[in-house]
């Protein structure tokens, strides 16, 4: 399908998607969240996907809501519309593993957006930050609560009262980014990373996930049994046996499920 503000493609198993308005920094304007959550249905309901890589530009992986977009909005058309709506949120609630491969600026939404992705790789040019104090707002899509648990409660207060830029390197100290590569190669690298994890057990992957969420979701005692309980299911997938005997057969296993 044709799109005006991203592009998609599939390399191999990985699904990737470049938002692409150049002239905004990619500004997630209406109809950029909406093609991407469209793109995002459609690769989570490709079988040959088996993980989705989300990037901007060199410059920009996105530089905030657009502003312009939003600027008129009266109290009453944010209510009512219940801005931001439900589709901002597609890419948590991907059940395919996703990874935001950051270059330049994340911004505002930008962050809050990258912050939804499984994990985040950082080029060695990304810049981080929660500014909509500074255009008199706050964050609106999960910034408050996503970037706290990430960086905890000092530096996510510090960055939503001022408007601090975080760079790649405290980004990777503070534990927001799981790595930082040099922004030529950022691309290919989370292809890579994705490519790996598309190449193991789906079913076990996505369990895995599920897992890990629920430390973001509970408690963490209700966390240990949630991860018990995944734990006792991959049992009963195929994967577990052939993972299993593959081991004990100094082989390389042959996932059943992909
Ligand atoms: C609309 C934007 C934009 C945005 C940049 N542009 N960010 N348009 N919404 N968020 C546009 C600029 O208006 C400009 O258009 C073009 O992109 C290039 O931007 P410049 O500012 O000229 O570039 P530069 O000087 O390099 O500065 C880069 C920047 C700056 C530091 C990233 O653009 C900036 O501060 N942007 C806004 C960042 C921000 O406040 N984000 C939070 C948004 S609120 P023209 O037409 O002039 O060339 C938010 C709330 C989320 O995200 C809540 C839930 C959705």
């Amino acid at each position: 399908m044709p799109y005006e503000t991203i592009l998609v493609e599939t390399r191999g198993p990985v699904g990737l998607v470049t938002l692409n308005r150049p002239k905004a920094l990619n500004a997630l304007s209406d109809l950029l969240v909406t093609e991407l959550g469209q793109a995002l249905d459609a690769l989570e309901a490709d079988d040959s996907v088996g993980a989705i890589v989300v990037t901007g530009s060199e410059k920009a992986f996105a530089a905030g809501a657009d502003i312009k977009e939003m600027q008129n909005f009266s109290y009453m058309d944010v209510y009512k519309a219940n801005f931001i709506t439900a589709k901002w949120e597609r890419l948590a609630k991907c059940r395919k593993p996703t990874i935001a491969a950051v270059a330049g600026y994340a911004l505002g939404g930008g962050c809050e957006l990258a912050m939804m992705a499984d994990f985040i790789l950082a080029a060695d040019t990304a810049k981080f930050g929660q500014p909509e104090i500074t255009i008199g707002t706050i964050p609106g899509a999960g910034g408050t609560q996503r970037l706290t648990r990430f960086v905890g409660k000092s530096k996510a207060m510090e960055m939503c009262l001022t408007g601090r830029l975080m760079d790649a390197a405290e980004a990777e100290r503070a534990g927001l980014v799981s790595r930082v590569v040099p922004a030529a190669e950022l691309v290919d690298e989370a292809v890579k990373v994705a490519e790996k994890i598309a190449k193991l057990s789906r079913p076990v992957v996505m369990m895995a996930k599920d897992a890990v969420n629920a430390a973001y979701e509970t408690t963490m005692s209700e966390g240990i049994r949630v991860e018990r309980r995944i734990f006792h299911s991959t049992f009963a997938t195929e994967d577990q046996k052939e993972g299993m005997a593959a081991f004990a057969e100094k082989r390389q296993p042959d996932w059943k499920h992909r």
